[in-house]
């Protein structure tokens, strides 16, 4: 019985109505009083009770196949005569057309997938942001000159509000949210009223990375930023640490990358120095571990901080940085995840 229910399930599906006459008839052979269902709804009762449910279920699948073909061809037909073609509805569509993710988004999406690779969860937080997250936890007091390199968006009717400038301000609330060992990245948007060019843009994307744990060393910041390097931009990529300045680090340093177009040699893109700056980064300071209620004298850690855009131009090769907001499709779909 069963196998006779399989035959006709395969049958209903390779059925293909010509007319809407055909598909009359084939209703009625199946649907109608006398059809082919009827009949089978009628010698379930002869059918043993170990069988019963299988049964039951394959005509139940076989009704839904048979109604469905109905409905589809119904329509197609009358679709059909309506407009005096004949066109097959039930043909699947060709897909065309398919969009690409975001340069952008790529990039964003390796940097997480290779932190994550060695410990590292995702935080988030808020784009509109509060003096004290965004400056004052950081080392930052009001008056500090080293705000002024962060041209910040204000809120007029509140100046302690503002638009973040760097992921940064992440840092601080994940602190102030959980105790050691903490591993952390944060990707995200940030804003600065600069003048827009091809370097520049009054919106961008960060990422900040953040590790404190006991014993947190600067030997542990560089080689997690060697592996991340060579994962990025290939395993032969070297990295340089030059000594800088942040408010949130002591000590701190600027990070670059042999440059992969020239392999070190020299040329326009790094300017003859055969190498690329890619991010900033150093030891949490002290002063910020107080701040968010993590005792220094117990835990150390490192942070990092880099510009989504500056890696996704050095890897992608885009010279003007504008492109990624402009939404121009000629540059979008050059664009595959790899
Ligand atoms: N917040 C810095 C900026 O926006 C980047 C940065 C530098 C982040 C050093 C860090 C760091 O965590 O340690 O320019």
């Amino acid at each position: 019985m069963l196998e006779k229910v399989r035959k006709l399930v395969e049958k209903v599906k390779n059925y293909t109505p010509n007319s809407n006459e055909d598909l009359n008839n084939f209703k009625i052979e199946y649907l109608g009083k006398k059809g082919v269902l009827n009949s089978l709804f009628t010698s379930f009762k002869d059918v043993s009770i170990d069988k019963k449910k299988d049964f039951g279920s394959s005509i139940n699948h076989l009704k839904s196949l048979v109604q469905n073909k109905i409905d589809v061809y119904k329509d197609s037909f009358e679709i059909n005569e309506k407009n005096g073609c004949n066109i097959d509805l039930t043909k699947p569509v060709s897909i065309e057309n398919l969009g690409t993710r975001h340069p952008i988004s790529l990039i964003r999406n390796q940097i997480v997938d290779i932190f994550s690779r060695i410990g590292f969860t995702i935080s988030e937080g808020p784009e509109i942001e509060d003096d004290w997250h965004n400056f004052s936890a950081l080392n930052l007091p009001k008056e500090h000159p080293a705000r002024d390199m962060q041209d910040t968006f204000f809120i007029q009717t509140n100046p302690d509000i503002l638009l973040r400038t760097h992921t940064s301000s992440v840092q601080v609330r994940y602190m102030k949210n959980y105790q050691p060992p903490i591993r952390t990245l944060s990707p995200g948007r940030v804003y600065r009223n600069e003048a827009i060019s091809a370097r520049a843009h009054c919106i961008f994307h960060q990422v900040e990375g953040l590790y404190i744990n006991k014993n947190v060393s600067f030997a542990d910041l560089k080689q997690s930023l060697l592996y991340f390097a060579k994962e990025m931009f290939g395993e032969e990529t070297e990295i340089r640490l030059r000594p800088s300045y942040f408010p949130f680090t002591e000590p701190s340093a600027e990070v670059d990358v042999s440059c992969n177009i020239c392999v070190g040699k020299g040329c326009n893109v790094c300017k003859h120095t055969g190498y690329l700056e890619i991010l900033g980064c150093g030891m949490v300071d002290p002063n910020v571990l107080e701040n968010c209620n993590i005792n220094p004298d117990k835990y150390s850690g490192y942070a990092f901080g880099m510009g989504i855009e500056r890696i996704a131009m050095l890897k992608y090769g885009v010279e003007d940085l504008r492109l990624f907001y402009e939404n121009d499709v000629r540059f979008l779909k050059q664009f595959f995840s790899s």
